[in-house]
């Protein structure tokens, strides 16, 4: 089998990283690319596989995996994979509008591929422990052909039927409940600032109350306020999923109102002006601790 993965961020650069070895293992072809090529010096010992320099080198890839930052880019490169790869079965790891999910399949289908929706869930630390939860949902076939590719990054795999529209819908809802979780303990570390409670002190209780990595490593950052997305998630993708969020339920029809998740936003744009444009996501902090009166940041930023 020849299989394609683009998008060599945060997330695909582990995920292709574990592919190569999967398919080294297995007699299979790997080929990676990722739009901005100055990347590739620092990736090549990372990742055992053929760097593209050219899109048009994957042509008659069986399976096409894309792991891109948001709604555009995952159709704008979709539309180039299926210009040389017409009949492969596509498997979109990026976490996009459902909408797009749609769009998406219909421009696959009409080329005469198959296009699964599968984002993960998990930062890339878990995708190099192999620790991803997969969701997918899309063609049956195509999902059955893809599962062994699956199990090389995830831990466990929830299957939403074969409409694509519900596994990116999924991927928002768990979302939404990363950002209430970060907007929360961003409230409470402030307050612990404000009264004398030394952030060690509560993410001891944190991390015994609520044992699971997004707790662990998010009330360590925001804590802490070490804000560097190097192995992260940076604010604009924090954004884009927060916007995805907010219109999904009119985009299917029903509009939901999600308070916590607009004032979530708001953080967030307000740690953009605050220059952060480039930090992760939890620096959201940032912009609860000044409205606390609080100094925006614990400690200097790297
Ligand atoms: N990081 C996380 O914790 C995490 C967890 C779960 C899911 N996700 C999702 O995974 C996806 C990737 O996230 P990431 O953290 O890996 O992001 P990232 O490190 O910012 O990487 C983004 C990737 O998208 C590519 N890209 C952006 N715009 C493009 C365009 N117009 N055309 C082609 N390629 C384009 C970038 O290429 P360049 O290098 O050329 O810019 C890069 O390869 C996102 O959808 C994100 O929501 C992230």
């Amino acid at each position: 089998m020849h299989i394609a993965y683009l998008g060599l961020g945060n997330m695909g650069a582990e995920i292709s990283a574990r592919l190569a070895v999967f398919a080294k293992d297995n007699g299979h072809a790997l080929t990676v690319w990722n739009r901005s090529q100055d990347k590739y010096a620092g990736l090549r010992s990372k990742i055992g596989a053929t760097f593209a320099t050219d899109l048009k080198e994957i042509k008659g890839a069986d399976v096409v995996f894309l792991m891109v930052l948001n709604d555009k880019a995952s159709a704008d490169v979709l539309a180039q994979v299926l210009e040389v790869c017409p009949t492969a079965v596509v498997v979109d790891q990026s976490s996009v509008n459902p909408k797009t999910s749609i769009a998406n399949e219909k421009a696959a289908a009409a080329a005469g591929a198959r296009y699964l929706a599968a984002p993960v869930f998990g930062r890339p630390d878990a995708a190099e422990a192999g620790k991803l939860i997969q969701v997918v949902s899309g063609n049956k076939e195509a999902q059955e052909l893809v599962k062994p590719l699956f199990d090389v990054s995830a831990r466990a795999v929830i299957n939403v039927g074969e409409e694509v529209y519900k596994a990116t819908t999924v991927k928002l809802m768990g979302n939404a409940m990363i950002l209430g979780m970060m907007e929360m303990l961003a409230e409470v570390y402030a307050l612990g600032d404000a009264t004398g409670i030394e952030p060690d002190v509560f993410q001891q209780f944190v991390e015994m109350f609520f044992p699971t990595p997004s707790y662990q490593v998010y009330g360590r950052k925001i804590g802490q306020g070490s804000f560097s997305a190097a192995g992260g998630f940076r604010l604009e993708g924090g954004l884009k999923d927060a916007n995805n969020i907010l219109s999904v339920g009119a985009d299917l029809g029903h509009p939901v109102p999600l308070p916590t998740i607009e004032l979530a936003k708001k953080h967030m744009l307000r740690a953009v002006e605050m220059g952060g444009q480039d930090q992760d996501w939890s620096s959201l902090s940032a912009a609860v601790r000044e409205e606390a009166k609080l100094e925006p940041y614990r400690k200097k930023q790297e």
